[in-house]
């Protein structure tokens, strides 16, 4: 046993040495060191000893084991050292490392920020509220009576006879009066929900509120306010139009156009070829709604308004279909 196991050693050394190439190594430490290897050939014979004989086979074996494994790492080494330079490691380590891949914000997360953002610097500050919304916030106690069209199951998700997923953000302002006396300033970003799907719906999207009161608020106040949030996100000398409209929790009430960012104005078909695209609702706090909350509609006026975010961002950023923003398409998302 020991003889032959000095024999495969000598063998096996000798075959190394002549070794030149790095794909020839494989195949000898197959031959010799693998799993159907001669070494582990010649150690089944193990069985077949004497338990005299046996001690001092096993300390042969591995003591060849290791000097062949020694002698092929080391054999193995002087090749590549040959191939890739000598002393050199095979890791380069003057390659650019590999980045890993880092995500960013969604597009309606950023522009929702960006819209907070420029309230907040004129001194608003950000209140959250519940999705799952009592129908007395979402509709009661904003001046929308039991018979109003905007109750209408087509529109509104019911959850139950008296909870909704709420249609706008407007609640946000009812919730705040409740909580607190007069002076409010807050802006209230969140989802909303109506029942409606194509290339300009979504049954769920994103809203931001707005809602200022205290004594002597004016109408200019509210054109004020918006032409200069106007300005900041689409840009300085982006024109805006307020125009004539109506909402049960405000009184007067308007909307405020911009310039289409499309034609400039010329007429098209994103604005319908008005040259105006419709940003946001807006009007003076309805003295209805001071009743709900305890204010003294003698005492203090305000104004509110609200905003789709996803419409925003659309105008924003040239996008036709607001079904991309919820498709998580990465080929879209990637351009943010
Ligand atoms: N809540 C209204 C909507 O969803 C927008 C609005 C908010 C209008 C505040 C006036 C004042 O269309």
């Amino acid at each position: 046993m020991i003889e032959q196991l000095r024999q495969i050693e000598e063998e096996a050394l000798r075959e190394l040495e002549a070794i030149e190439e790095e794909d020839r190594l494989e195949a000898f430490r197959i031959a010799y060191l693998g799993k159907k290897g001669r070494l582990t050939a010649a150690l089944k014979g193990m069985g077949k000893l004497s338990p005299e004989e046996r001690p001092e086979a096993g300390k042969t074996a591995n003591e060849v084991k290791s000097r062949l494994s020694g002698a092929f790492e080391a054999r193995k080494r002087e090749i590549e050292d040959r191939k890739y330079g000598a002393g050199q490691d095979l890791l380069d380590v003057t390659l650019p490392g590999r980045r890993p891949i880092r995500g960013h914000i969604h597009p309606i997360t950023g522009v929702t920020r960006e819209i907070c953002h420029i309230f907040e610097r004129m001194g608003f500050r950000i209140v959250k509220g519940p999705n799952i919304e009592l129908d007395y916030y979402n509709f009661e106690a904003l001046n929308i009576p039991k018979d109003h069209p905007a109750r209408d199951m087509q529109d509104t998700f019911y959850v139950s006879e008296n909870v909704v997923l709420r249609t706008h953000t407007s609640p946000m302002q009812v919730r705040v009066m409740e909580k607190q006396p007069p002076p409010v300033a807050v802006i209230a970003p969140g989802k909303v929900y109506r029942r409606d799907s194509d290339v300009t719906h979504t049954p769920m999207f994103h809203q931001v509120e707005g809602l200022l009161v205290d004594e002597g608020v004016t109408f200019g106040d509210l054109k004020g306010t918006l032409t200069a949030f106007a300005h900041r996100i689409f840009g300085r000398d982006t024109d805006v139009r307020f125009r004539p409209s109506f909402f049960p929790f405000t009184e007067p009430s308007a909307e405020m156009d911009i310039r289409c960012v499309i034609c400039g104005g010329s007429g098209c078909r994103t604005c319908s070829q008005t040259g105006w695209l419709e940003i946001l609702g807006s009007g003076m706090v309805d003295p209805e709604v001071y009743g709900f909350v305890g204010y003294d509609p003698e005492r203090v006026s305000g104004f509110a308004f609200g905003m789709g975010i996803e419409r925003i961002a659309m105008l924003k950023y040239g996008i036709d279909d607001i079904q991309l923003f919820f498709r998580n398409d990465m080929r879209f998302l990637r351009q943010f």
